[in-house]
């Protein structure tokens, strides 16, 4: 099955309930926080009380990737605000068969991020316990980047690598996702799809929303 995770980072904020009642309406399986501080990517976002804020009003399950330094400390927190899946990354986060288990003892599923200029060896061997993968198609820090061509190439294997070690993980793709090439990621073997300004730019959210989500499942 094919998911789908708007991420609220390219959306209008002053319209912000809105826009994600719209993705709902949409057919939104997921909604993707995007949680950056500065620190680990050159840009700062928000944290856990926008979170908070939106579950009170959404049944969807919430993504929280985490682009911080020292997540171990901060991961109780997101949990708290209702984050049902949690994503940090391999590159800041050395002792990550501890963190992801402190994800999963907290109740939400663990997921390991990639950055694009990381070899996909360095996840391997999270792969027995993580419940999902991030794969990074642009560098994280910023929306509306083009989507890095060599990311199919790493999907595909890292596909493989998936199906052999844990086929129970899901693949999430991040990073330029659009309408345009949503077919050819699909096909390389991603099973969540991030999509923020391939969603939120468009003048009629729901419906683009719908048109993404209708090609995913067809
Ligand atoms: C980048 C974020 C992505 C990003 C996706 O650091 O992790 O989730 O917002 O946005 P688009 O779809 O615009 O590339
Ligand atoms: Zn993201």
């Amino acid at each position: 099955m094919k998911l789908l995770a708007p991420s609220i980072l390219s959306a209008d904020f002053w319209h912000l309930g809105k826009q994600v009642e719209a993705v709902i309406r949409g057919g939104a399986d997921l909604i993707h926080f995007d949680v950056m501080d500065g620190h680990f990517v050159p840009n700062i976002t928000f944290g856990p009380v926008l979170l908070e804020s939106i579950k009170n009003h959404c049944n969807l399950l919430l993504d929280a990737h985490l682009m911080i330094d020292n997540a171990d400390m901060y991961i109780p927190e997101f949990v708290k605000a209702g984050a049902d899946w949690i994503s940090v990354h391999i590159e800041n986060n050395p002792h990550i068969h501890r963190t992801l288990q402190l994800i999963k003892d907290l109740g939400a599923k663990a997921g390991v991020a990639i950055n694009p200029g990381t070899s996909l060896s360095a996840i391997e061997e999270a792969l027995h316990y993580a419940d999902f993968v991030l794969l990074m198609s642009v560098n994280p820090g910023f929306g509306g980047q083009r989507f890095i061509e060599r990311s199919i190439e790493r999907l595909r294997r890292l596909r493989q690598m998936v199906d052999s070690i844990n086929p129970s993980i899901l693949i999430e793709i991040d990073g330029g996702i659009k309408l345009e090439n949503l077919e050819e990621v699909a096909l390389a073997g991603a099973d969540v799809f991030v999509i923020g300004s391939g969603i939120f730019s468009s003048d009629n959210v729901e419906e683009q929303t719908r048109r993404i989500k209708r090609k995913l499942i067809s």
